[in-house]
């Protein structure tokens, strides 16, 4: 082993979180490329969490719970189960009672929450137990203990009237959730420490495993149901895994602030799936199962939604010199996976 390499994995377990963070991007900065597999298995064992992922059961904390990997990091479940994740109910818990190392983790990365809209809107009370006071208790804890909270809002802070909203744009939540979103980033604004607020678009999967809009929207044309597809709302959807590179490219710049987290492509439900059913074989029976409507047309909806809730996402982009994969891509890999069957 060359002098290098030896004083690196003799110091703290051999890696620093920075220079992991680089290979976890595909960056060839990382000490990742001089290192033999033997040794960066034992970097690997050697090292403590550096990630605190709460909430790595959810849709947004699997994909990054698998690509930070196990031994990077302290995740918690709540009802669900996930690999390696701890219970934690932040209603009636605290992050000390995880029983974790968290002695090297640098970020906590809320996820935890009642993410249903209507959920939120059908009782604000209950739902602000997770979504305030939990929240809030966590972002002490974290801060108590000198690790920068991260936290994942939403594109539902906007009253949804002009669109292609940026981090600069005065927020004006319409639906409960939103309310309860924008409360938490002005709480963590008024601390005075570091801290990342992520104002994510909708999220969806080209895996068809993964589950999302696209997954959902598989089954129905496998089944044959029909598919209800607003046409007058317009997000900036973006791919899981663009939401985790982002994530990661961002903790490793050591960036801090509010940043925009949506795709490049603004579109209603219904391009989206025109887009979906065009790179697909059987198109134009596809098309078929459409059953057009508005957002608000649709049935048992507790809260008026926001129309053009689409992001800007540029000082993101800028930031961490990112471009996401347009949704023409994502549909075409989805359909690709669909197909092959
Ligand atoms: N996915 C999106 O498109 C999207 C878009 C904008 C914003 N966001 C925001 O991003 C964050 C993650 O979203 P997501 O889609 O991953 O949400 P999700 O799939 O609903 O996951 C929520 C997570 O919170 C956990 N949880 C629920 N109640 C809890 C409690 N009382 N104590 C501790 N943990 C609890 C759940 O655990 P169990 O599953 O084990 O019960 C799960 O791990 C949320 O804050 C959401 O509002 C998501």
């Amino acid at each position: 082993m060359c002098a290098s390499v030896e004083s690196v994995v003799s110091s703290m377990a051999g890696l620093r979180l920075r220079d992991w963070l680089y290979t976890a991007c595909g960056d060839s900065r990382g000490c990742g490329k001089l290192l033999s597999p033997q040794v960066w298995k034992n970097c690997l064992m050697a090292t403590r969490p550096e990630f605190l992922i709460l909430g790595a059961s959810g849709y947004v904390g699997r994909a990054l719970a698998r690509r930070l990997g196990v031994e990077r990091i302290v995740a918690t479940c709540h009802t669900n189960t996930f690999p390696d994740a701890i219970r934690f109910d932040g209603r009636t818990m605290s992050i000390h009672d995880l029983g974790a190392d968290l002695s090297m983790v640098r970020y906590g990365i809320i996820l935890f929450a009642e993410a249903r809209v209507d959920r939120c809107a059908a009782d604000p009370s209950g739902t602000s137990e997770v979504n305030l006071d939990a929240t809030r208790r966590v972002i002490d804890q974290l801060i108590e203990r000198g690790t920068t909270p991260v936290f994942f809002s939403t594109d539902l802070v906007f009253d949804g009237v002009v669109g292609r909203y940026r981090e600069d744009s005065s927020p004006n939540p319409v639906v409960t959730y939103g309310n309860q979103k924008l409360a938490i980033e002005r709480y963590l604004q008024s601390t005075g420490e570091n801290f990342l607020i992520i104002r994510l678009a909708k999220a969806l999967s080209e895996d068809l495993n993964y589950g999302g809009l696209l997954t959902e929207w598989s089954n129905s044309l496998r089944t044959g149901r029909r598919i209800l597809c607003a046409e007058d709302q317009n997000c900036s959807f973006i791919d899981i895994q663009d939401v985790v590179t982002a994530l990661i490219k961002l903790m490793k710049d050591d960036a801090s602030g509010l940043f925009h987290l949506g795709g490049p492509d603004s579109l209603s439900r219904l391009e989206l799936f025109e887009m979906f059913a065009g790179c697909l074989p059987q198109c134009e029976g596809a098309r078929e199962q459409i059953l057009r409507c508005g957002i608000n047309d649709v049935p048992g909806l507790l809260e008026r939604r926001p129309i053009n809730i689409s992001l800007d996402s540029t000082k993101l982009y800028e930031t961490i010199d990112f471009v996401p994969k347009p949704m023409e891509a994502v549909c075409r890999q989805a359909a690709k996976l669909l197909a092959s069957g």
